[in-house]
């Protein structure tokens, strides 16, 4: 902690890291407030302790800071499904339609996109465009939830997705069901919309964190990666927390440990993100407008 503060370091933690490194960090949250945080931390150095897009969002909202992914391996597979040359074809089969990019995708494909959206925002920011018409990248499922609750516009989406949660079927949340009757069953829509249906609360990872807090229920099953099962038993020791699967791991997120941080702290680990500047200067206008519209 001591070094961290010598050296001005901020340490960010997505909700996924494990609860050793979450103690370590200066803030920890989903990656809408992630990217929030970044844009506003004082501090030189942001070490990210979470997957290679949210470094890399980091740096395209504070360009002169040094930012450090904790460790090179960590990446997201959704991020890299589609590439820019697909996404422009796409593009030009619905040139009417506006490009709203879920963060999980990467800074060279951001440039083309009119907005990007988290998990938490993206059902405000796609209410809130001036564009009737939408084309929902990359994730499926999450397109598919917030197409559902925004009725009014047009969606068009791709078939791209998250392995982690899109592996979760519907018979997995019945048996979650049948072996914890009275509990209530939060779920991330990185999930599939029959899987989702089932759900009391759809949300992020903080979302999900927030309304098990508040809530007066007393058991939950939890419908995303497995480590927010372990924070919520921690935080809440008085409530019981069930995983919706064993299955639900993101080994992504999971790759970074204690020690890799501490590597970072000492200038000895982790990766600096480098960006050409005109590639940083395209890209970040989308989350930036992600930033405006989501508040
Ligand atoms: P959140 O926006 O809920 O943090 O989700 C990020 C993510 O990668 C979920 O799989
Ligand atoms: Fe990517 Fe899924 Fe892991 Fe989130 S849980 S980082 S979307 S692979």
């Amino acid at each position: 902690m001591e070094l961290k503060r010598e050296r001005d370091i901020c340490i960010l933690a997505h909700s996924y890291m494990c609860e050793e490194i979450c103690e370590v960090a200066d803030f920890t949250g989903d990656s809408y407030a992630l990217s929030v945080k970044a844009k506003n931390a004082p501090q030189s150095t942001v070490i990210m302790c979470g997957v290679r897009f949210m470094a890399e969002t980091v740096k395209m909202l504070s360009p002169q800071k040094k930012v450090i992914l904790a460790n090179p391996a960590a990446g997201c597979p959704m991020a890299e499904q589609f590439d820019k040359e697909v996404i422009g074809e796409v593009k030009k089969m619905y040139p009417d339609y506006a490009v709203v990019a879920y963060v999980n995708t990467t800074a060279e494909l951001k440039t083309i996109a009119d907005v990007c959206v988290t998990s938490s925002s993206a059902v405000k920011i796609c209410r809130a465009l001036p564009d009737k018409n939408i084309l929902f990248i990359p994730d499926i499922n999450l397109g598919t939830y917030v197409k559902n609750q925004v009725p009014e516009k047009n969606f068009k989406l791709l078939s791209g997705g998250c392995p982690t949660h899109a592996k979760i079927e519907k018979s997995d949340v019945l048996t979650a069901k049948s072996a914890h009757p009275a509990a209530l069953f939060l779920v991330h829509p990185e999930c599939r919309p029959e899987v989702v249906a089932l759900a009391d609360y759809v949300g992020s990872t903080s979302g999900i964190m927030d309304f098990a807090e508040k809530s007066d229920g007393k058991e939950f099953i939890i419908g995303t990666e497995n480590s927010i099962v372990q924070h919520l038993q921690f935080k809440c020791p008085e409530k019981k927390f069930y995983p919706l699967s064993k299955d639900l791991v993101c080994h992504n997120m999971k790759i970074t440990t204690l020690p890799d941080v501490l590597s970072c702290v000492l200038g000895r680990g982790g990766e600096e993100i480098v960006m050409d500047e005109k590639l940083r200067v395209q890209a970040v206008k989308c989350i930036e407008r992600m930033i405006e519209l989501g508040g």
